[in-house]
Parts: C-alpha cells; structure tokens; sequence
C-alpha cells in the first residue's frame, strides 16, 4: 500500500526531451489545449491517498471513519470520487454542505464546523439531516438548541475542545492554542458538556480538536490525544456523560519538496532529505492507541493530505528579467490562484515541463503579474534556465489553491482538469471577465471580445 506521502503521478518521461506527465498525459498537452493558469489533478492520486488513509486505519482494527475537509478543495467532480470512495465530509459553510449533498455524500456521514455558523446555515443542516455540528461556543449551542426546538428535531453536537497544544506549525494554521479564536477552553468544557446536555433539543454524541494544518511532528498530536482521552474519561466518571465518537481533526503535513526528481532538476536547497514528515502509519501508530482508550468510535477529517500532491497548478512565462540583485521571472499565475506562497510563507516545488539539456541553474524568483510585492510563488529558488513562453508546473497545489484563489486585479478563477489514465477533462470552466466583472450585456465589451 502506497502512503499519501509517496507521489508518483507526476514524473517525468523518458524522452530525450523529459516531458512533465500527470499520470499518462504529458502536461503540456493540456496546457496547450486550456491554456494557462490551469490546475490539473490526478484522479488515481485522489484515489490512492483516500484509500492508504482508510485501509491505514482499518488495519488498526479500530472503528472509524474519514471525514474529508471539503474546504481544501471543493470541486463538485472531486468530491464525486470521494463520495464513491465512502469518505464522510466535513464542511463550514451553506455552499460546502450543498456541494457534499450533490456529490453524493451521505448525510449522516457529515460534519459541520466553524466558529461562526449562521442561523440559516444551522437551519439547512438540520433539515439536510446531517451527523453533527462540531460546536465551538456555548452561545452556539443555545442557537442550534432553538432553532432545533423550532423544527422539531434533536441536533446532534460534538463539542470542539481547544487542548492548548502547539502545532508548531506556521501560527496562521496553528489552531490548538489558547490564544487562537477556536473551540472551548479544555478547562470550561466540561460545563459546556454538562449544558449541552440540559438542553431541550440538543444530543451531545461527541468530542472535537483540530489543532492546526500542515503538522510534520507526532509530539503536538499526542499531545492532544492524551489530553482528550484524559478528559473523555473524567466526563464519563464525573459527569455521566457518555459520548459515542471522538473527532481528532485534521493536519497531517505532506512533503512538498523533492516531490519530482530528474537528474536534470536542480537539487533541493534542502537536500534530498530536508524535510521531515512522519508517516501516516507512524500517525496512526502514534495517535490510534491513546485515542482507543476511550472505546470511542474515531473520526478523521484530513483535506491536504487527500488532495494536495493530486494537483499541479500549471503557468506560462511571460517576461524574464534582471537587476543588480536578482533575476525575475515573471509568471502568468500567482497569489490569485496559489496564495499559500505569501500568506504562509509556504514552499511549493516548481517543475518545468519540458527539461532542456542539461544547463546551468539560476536563482530566480518566480512571481506573478499581481500587483502586490508579495505576489511570489518562489523567492531564490535555484531553477534551470526559463525564458518567454516556457511553462512550469507549481506541485501540490490541490489543497487550498483552487478553493483560496481570488478575483483581485480582476482575473477570471482558472480552469481545473482532472486527468484519469490517459484520458483527461475540464471538471470546471475558466471564468469569463464578462461575469467575473459584471458586463455580460455591456455592448461595447462585446464587441470588443468578438473581435479576438
Ligand atoms: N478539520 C478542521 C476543523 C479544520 O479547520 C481543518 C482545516 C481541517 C479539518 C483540515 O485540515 P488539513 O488536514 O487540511 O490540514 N489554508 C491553509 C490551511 C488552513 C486549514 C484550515 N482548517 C493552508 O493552505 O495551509
């Protein structure tokens, strides 16, 4: 069984002329035929990381399931697959539980989170039936208890705990500690328990933590298990509260250097080993035992690790330059449809697709046309020699890229392809500017555009 950190799909070929594949398409095939930005996914890769994940924690023996978080990447034909594959899914907003409706999941097997559900979105989760809300105030129960009490049902509510634990993770995806907006203090949680349970129309079925993203040490996640586990059994003695799932959260981290190797590349700055990501078994074996002592059934609600590596946001150069301190190469992508660069100071591999003989490499920063400075994708990156019209893949790009990606500057979303084997095809269209920018009846931008 392969591991959601080995990547395989894409590679290159064995050409004179390495050519970049996504399975067994060359992927300036594609580029050719959508043009660029484009974000092009491998449904196997989909496949493999949902099921390693799955058949990881089957072979524990222990009952659970995996709740894909659908916000990680929410396009409709994606999600099919997961839905196919059995996957439950976790979302945070009206739009994500209607698009987990129409992609097949089951209601029972969906969670709704977030610290700022909206009476509306509470409303249509009751009525779609879905599992449970994973409550993060007390003021949120007494919502959710009235508005189930107006519908005649019975919410059930898992209750989010925030153990205090240090993710060590860049602090804008570090979610565990004190300081941070989300769940219910470890040590008032146990009266957050006690008053759900006296509610008319609320039935507390479990306990929540989700202590940050893009997590690449066991030590805060056990951690955080010990503390859960610790408290689940005091609710039980002390209180009498018996609960029947545990949600640990999403998190892992995945490499996302050395993700395709050639020869021809230039080495990673961090060597072949630079970056330390534990296994999902290793995960598994760390967490699974401790989280077992509760008897509970567990759930899991990954999103990067099921979808980033599936995806490689492709682009085109449109101009080089140098000054007397660095080169630049300037890119038809950027922070509107990858911002993770700039708002996590994140490292995405970039790979050309088509491998010239062997060159010098340059340092270069990749940026994009945006106008913002921190409009990079790569900031001193050793690359071959890139010129005018020559297209490069951004790696990993299948978690938060397509879902955090912006109109700014006024640019159209791109188009997203989903390659299976050695077929491919658009999952969704590129936005017109027309729509993007309100001007669908406006003449002269008509006649404009049909003039191309
Ligand atoms: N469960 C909850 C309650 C979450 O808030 C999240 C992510 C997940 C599960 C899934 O976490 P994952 O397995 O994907 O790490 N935009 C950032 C990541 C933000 C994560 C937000 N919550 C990035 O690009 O790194």
């Amino acid at each position: 069984m392969t591991d959601v950190l080995d990547q395989q799909v894409f590679r290159y070929s064995n050409e004179q002329v390495p050519e970049l594949l996504c399975e067994d398409v060359p992927l300036s095939t594609i580029a050719e035929e959508y043009g660029t930005p484009l974000y092009v996914y491998s449904k196997r890769q989909i496949i493999d990381n949902f099921r390693s994940f799955d058949e990881t924690l089957k072979t524990s023996g222990k009952e659970h399931y995996v709740s894909y978080a659908v916000k990680a990447n929410s396009n409709i034909e994606i999600l099919r697959i997961l839905a196919q594959e059995g996957s439950g899914a976790d979302v945070v907003s009206a739009g994500e539980l209607l698009v987990a409706l129409a992609a097949g999941f089951s209601p029972e097997k969906i969670t709704f989170d977030g610290t700022g559900k909206t009476d509306a979105e509470i409303e249509l989760a009751l009525r779609a039936g879905i599992h449970a809300f994973n409550v993060e105030s007390l003021e949120e129960l007494t919502v959710i208890s009235e508005i189930a009490t107006k519908l005649g049902v019975k919410a059930k509510v898992s209750i989010r705990v925030n153990p205090n634990v240090d993710a060590k993770s860049h602090p804008y995806i570090s979610t565990g500690l004190k300081e941070n907006k989300f769940g219910i203090d470890m040590g008032e949680s146990r009266e957050a328990f006690i008053y759900a349970a006296s509610l008319p129309s609320i039935e507390v079925v479990g306990i929540h933590a989700h202590i940050g993203s893009q997590i690449t040490s066991l030590d805060p996640f056990i951690k955080a298990a010990r503390s859960m586990v610790k408290f689940v059994n005091q609710l039980r003695v002390k209180s009498g509260i018996l609960l029947e799932h545990l949600n640990f959260g999403g998190g892992q981290g995945i490499h996302y250097r050395n993700v395709v190797r050639h020869p021809q590349l230039p080495p990673d700055e961090l060597g072949e080993e630079g970056e330390y990501v534990p296994s999902l078994s290793e995960f598994v074996g760390a967490v699974l035992p401790i989280l077992d002592q509760t008897g509970l059934k567990i759930i899991f609600e990954p999103g990067r690790a099921i979808v980033a590596n599936s995806c490689a946001l492709l682009a085109r150069v449109l101009y080089t330059k140098s000054n007397s301190l660095k080169n630049f190469v300037i890119t038809d992508t950027g922070m509107t449809e990858l911002i993770r660069p700039c708002l996590y100071d994140a490292y995405h591999q970039i790979a050309p697709l088509q491998l010239q003989a062997a060159a010098p490499s340059q340092k270069v920063d990749i940026v994009g046309p945006i106008c913002e400075t921190s409009d990079f994708l790569a900031q001193g990156r050793e690359m071959t020699p890139l010129k005018r019209g020559d297209r490069m893949a951004v790696l990993c790009a299948g978690a938060y890229g397509y879902t955090l990606a912006s109109n700014y500057n006024l640019r159209p979303r791109a188009a997203e392809v989903l390659v299976d084997g050695n077929s491919y095809r658009l999952i969704r269209e590129r936005e017109s500017i027309e729509v993007v920018a309100g001007l669908v009846d406006n003449a002269l931008v008509t006649s404009l555009l049909a003039e191309k």
